[in-house]
């Protein structure tokens, strides 16, 4: 029950491990009806180290099954240590690679290799591991490295089947050369260079985990390319997620034109974000997972008994402007809406210079939507409400066109100087305009007008939500289409 989450803040409904330490989802791939998940995980305590590979399956997403440790840190015979960092999986579903057969193909994780000795790195090479038996056990690739540039800098390998040129796609990240590189091979063993792309968007952070997709375009049979990585947020200094639109010829990415920077997500805990391999051409949907932290605290948050979890699994979807330029979309998958407990519709209502409920309860976890339209008011919002004291605000500001979420007062926040204060994200025109909230213990994530806008954010209350209040400021907001969801597993 809610009561017993509190203390632990372990999300009723989102990815967490049983225990330990989590940072970036690893080798998303769909294979034979299950979604697999791999993720840089700490077998021995909840702080980062040791990083391995963790293993999870999942029919919808949402229920999922840890496995055994799947690959785990390994010493070499010269002493030093290989670390497991990111990477992913593919089902090599013609046996490209050899390692399965006809009948039984394999599953190739390609991951890098931090190879430390004496607390000093040497090398960043990317290696194979594989499994015959559905991703149970996996076997190291006795041919390890597989691409080696001497570097140590160098990770984070994605792979893709490129249809058109018949081979493997791996794009992968130079990290402080603000720089992703391409490769490709026909068997996953033997990589040639293709191109580099970068030096452009957001170069305050460091580049990582890179992603590059085919995503639909809304509303038409069209695709265009989305390539997304994680770095930083030039002016607000947390870790972020950026991303790309473009054209893909087989050998480079070529960008659209763009105001870049364009992040992700405008909330300051998103990042390492990748989509799921090989789901099914008539399913067509293209699957986010990221990790719901920030780098610059995420070791000290106070979640017990575990630390780590992902947000809610989004659908890619571009949106293509007036001017022609493309904006990314994304929306919880639709598998969400199995795990509802109770839906109420509600009356709409409207708030003058003031508060107004909008839902009571004990709520652990809820998916709320509503319209809000404010043109007469300087600001209007929601309010997860705790007690008088404590609450977590999301509203908007008609007077500065800046969305905000405030969680300074939203429980415990102590354990880091840089986890306060305002999340702010400047959209003019959002005097009307749809929320859609999931919220799960100790996780928000904000939907603003089908997904063109998201923040997702930490916040650890120091007890259950009781309720939701609406509120406007100097004026008079409407509230309407308003549907509460309670999700309980
Ligand atoms: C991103 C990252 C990756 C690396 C992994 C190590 O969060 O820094 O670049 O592979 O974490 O755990």
């Amino acid at each position: 029950n809610a009561q017993d989450n509190m203390p632990t803040y372990r999300p009723l409904f989102h990815f967490s491990t049983d225990s330990n330490w989590i940072n970036d989802p690893n080798g998303l791939v769909y294979h034979n009806g299950q979604y697999h998940l791999f993720c840089q995980y700490n077998p021995f305590g909840d702080k980062w180290g040791h990083m391995s590979w963790a293993h999870a399956v999942s029919n919808d997403l949402f229920h999922w099954q840890q496995q055994p440790l799947a690959i785990p840190e390994f010493t070499n015979p010269d002493g030093s240590t290989t670390m497991i960092f990111s990477g992913c999986a593919v089902a090599d579903s013609l046996n490209t690679s050899g390692f399965g057969t006809a009948a039984q193909p394999p599953l190739v994780a390609m991951y890098t290799a931090h190879i430390e000795k004496g607390g000093k790195v040497q090398s960043q090479q990317q290696q194979l591991a594989y499994s015959t038996d559905d991703g149970k056990t996996w076997t190291r690739y006795a041919g390890n490295p597989v691409l080696d540039i001497k570097s140590t800098e160098f990770r984070d390998p994605k792979i893709f089947w490129y249809t058109p040129g018949k081979q493997w796609i791996l794009v992968l990240a130079k990290p402080d050369e603000y720089k992703v590189r391409f490769y490709s091979s026909p068997d996953l063993k033997q990589w040639t260079y293709l191109s580099d792309f970068g030096g452009i968007g957001d170069i305050s952070e460091v580049w990582e985990c890179p992603d590059i997709t085919e995503v639909p375009v809304e509303g038409t049979a069209e695709k265009r390319w989305l390539l997304t990585l994680s770095a930083g947020h030039e002016v607000k200094g947390y870790r972020a997620m950026q991303y790309f639109t473009g054209v893909f010829n087989g050998k480079q990415f070529i960008a659209d034109q763009a105001p870049y920077p364009l992040y992700v997500d405008f909330g300051k805990d998103y990042y390492a974000g990748i989509t799921w391999n090989n789901i099914p051409a008539a399913d067509g949907r293209v699957i986010m997972l990221g990790w719901a932290n920030d780098w610059r605290y995420a070791n000290d948050i106070p979640t017990k008994g575990f630390r780590g979890q992902y947000a809610t699994p989004r659908v890619l979807q571009l949106r293509k402007k007036d001017n022609g330029q493309y904006r990314l979309l994304q929306w919880p998958v639709a598998e969400l809406d199995k795990q509802v407990k109770q839906s109420h519709t509600l009356p709409g209502f409207t708030v003058t210079s003031g508060e107004h409920p909008l839902y009571e309860s004990v709520i652990p976890a809820l998916d709320i939507s509503f319209d809000v339209t404010l043109p007469y008011a300087t600001s209007a919002g929601i309010a997860l409400q705790q007690d008088s004291a404590h609450t977590t605000i999301i509203s908007y500001n008609n007077a500065t066109g800046n969305l905000e979420i405030d969680r300074s007062n939203a429980g415990l926040h102590n354990f880091s100087t840089l986890y306060t204060g305002l999340d702010t994200l400047h959209a003019p025109g959002l005097e009307k305009a749809s929320f859609r909230i999931v919220f799960d213990v100790c996780m928000l994530e904000v939907f603003v007008n089908n997904g063109e806008y998201v923040l997702t954010d930490l916040v650890f209350p120091l007890q259950p939500q009781t309720g939701v209040v609406a509120f406007a400021n100097k004026g008079t907001a409407a509230f309407s289409n308003i549907v509460v969801k309670e999700i309980n597993k």
